[in-house]
């Protein structure tokens, strides 16, 4: 069986994270509930770090908030020395309200809206990443108003297909993200940012996608960022002291995938920029990463409790469970697969082949195919794993389900983040103008009308 991070079975037989057991975390939180092993989710930022200390001294790593993002996650990144990439003013508040340094902070996104830019303004957050050339007079508009200088990373589209699902390709040609090379775009930023007074161009900034197992394609993406820095230099005289490689580092979900380590990507990105560095006889630039994925990916598991299981006679076991597509939109959206099993019984032979059905309103609402478990019972706690990122922050409230309760674990200590949704919170932001508080004037249906 394979163990992720602090993962055990413990002597009760049952799926245990730390010293917690996740089969009596259910039954206190209830489920669907999303489970953190923050002790792997500390180790992976360490990792990181420690890879960039070991091989690139010059770096910084910004945890990409969009992946999984809460306030007790921003204190935990400002515990663990990370920064943060945002994406939006709902990202930029809660690291604000975590207490975020905001000089850690680089703001993303390809339509940041005039508060957005505001608001990122107004709290001096350390980097701008600019994705278009009206984006970029839109901010020069609003920096030279304030008279004050903005520092900013324009994001470059290099041009890269990497091997991943075509939604989280991000690099390619044709991209809603970022400037082009070959059409001018770039270039044409880079004039208008160096002849501005309130414009600080700190740097480049690139990402192509996610969950890529490959280190080549972010070799390859390093090599070009780097020329085209030289580029810049040989135009303009300007030498960009940053370079921003964006996140794309993938997970372990299934058996067969095996994403390259985080120390040799980033020993592989070291070397590249060092060599190219020397190649144009010019210095090294301060190197930013940006994970998401690979820091909390693997630390998190999503427990829910087996409902209604239902034989299609000669077809497949429908084994309903009480989530879904709401708290786990990467099945339906990407296909994606995973591992699961019972948090209560996980040692018993797997010897069923069942579906885990969610409980959506939508056919394709079907969270594993064809997966071996021993013969599923209502009540069982199922435990899928690799969870951690971009579940939670990917929820959606169709069918008017309830976002599950976030728990944190780390050695004997079990906390809760993030508390479970209830009703109320449901129709708190929800009105009924006068004109709808009057009660109908009929008695029932069949007096609406029509002739009988
Ligand atoms: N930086 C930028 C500018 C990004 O757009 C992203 C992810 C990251 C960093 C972090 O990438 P990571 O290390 O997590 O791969 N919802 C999709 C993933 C979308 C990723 C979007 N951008 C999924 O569930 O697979």
């Amino acid at each position: 069986m394979y163990m992720l991070g602090s993962m055990t079975i413990n002597s009760r037989g049952h799926l245990a994270i730390g010293e917690q057991d996740l089969v009596e975390l259910a039954e206190k939180y209830g489920t669907p509930l999303y489970v953190y092993d923050e002790s792997l989710i500390r180790e992976r930022c360490r990792a990181y770090r420690e890879a960039l200390n070991q091989h690139y001294p010059q770096g910084e790593i910004l945890f990409a908030g969009k992946a999984f993002l809460t306030l007790g996650m921003g204190r935990l990144l400002l515990q663990e020395g990370l920064g943060l990439d945002v994406v939006s003013a709902g990202e930029l508040y809660i690291a604000a309200q975590a207490g975020f340094p905001m000089e850690r902070v680089c703001f993303h996104g390809n339509n940041k809206s005039p508060a957005e830019l505001k608001m990122a303004l107004d709290l001096g957050v350390g980097r701008i990443a600019v994705d278009s050339l009206m984006e970029l007079d839109r901010l020069e508009e609003k920096a030279s108003r304030r008279r004050k200088i903005v520092p900013l990373l324009l994001r470059v589209r290099p041009g890269i297909s990497a091997d991943t699902h075509r939604y989280i390709q991000t690099g390619q040609e044709d991209s809603k993200f970022g400037l082009g090379i070959s059409d001018g775009q770039v270039f044409a930023a880079v004039k208008k940012v160096l002849k501005s007074p309130y414009l600080e161009l700190l740097g480049l900034h690139c990402h192509i996608g996610s969950q890529i197992l490959d280190s080549q394609p972010f070799q390859l993406a390093a090599e070009i960022m780097m020329d085209l820095r030289e580029e810049i230099r040989l135009k303009t005289g300007t030498l960009l002291p940053e370079l921003n490689l964006g996140g794309g580092l993938g997970i372990r979900y299934i058996a067969g995938d095996r994403p390259v380590g985080i120390s040799d990507l980033v020993m592989l990105l070291a070397e590249t920029l060092k060599k190219k560095a020397r190649e144009h006889n010019s210095t090294l630039p301060r190197l930013l990463l940006e994970p998401g994925r690979s820091i909390v990916g693997e630390a998190g598991i999503t427990l829910y409790t087996v409902g209604t299981i239902k034989d299609v006679p000669g077809v497949r076991r429908y084994v309903s469970v009480d989530g879904g597509m709401s708290d786990n939109l990467r099945s339906a959206l990407y296909g994606a697969r995973y591992r699961a099993l019972l948090a209560n019984r996980p040692q018993e032979p797997a010897e069923e082949t069942v579906t885990v059905a969610g409980k959506a309103c939508e056919s394709g609402d079907i969270l594993i195919y064809d997966l071996r478990l021993p013969s599923p019972r209502p009540g069982d706690i199922l435990a899928v794993l690799s969870t951690g990122a971009y579940h939670f922050s990917m929820f959606s409230h169709y069918n008017r389900h309830l976002r599950p309760a976030v728990v944190f674990i780390n050695g004997g200590l079990t906390e809760l983040v993030v508390k479970r949704e209830t009703l109320e919170d449901l129709i708190r932001p929800e009105l009924i103008p006068p004109h709808l508080e009057k009660e109908p004037d009929f008695k029932t249906v069949g007096e609406l009308g029509g002739s009988a």
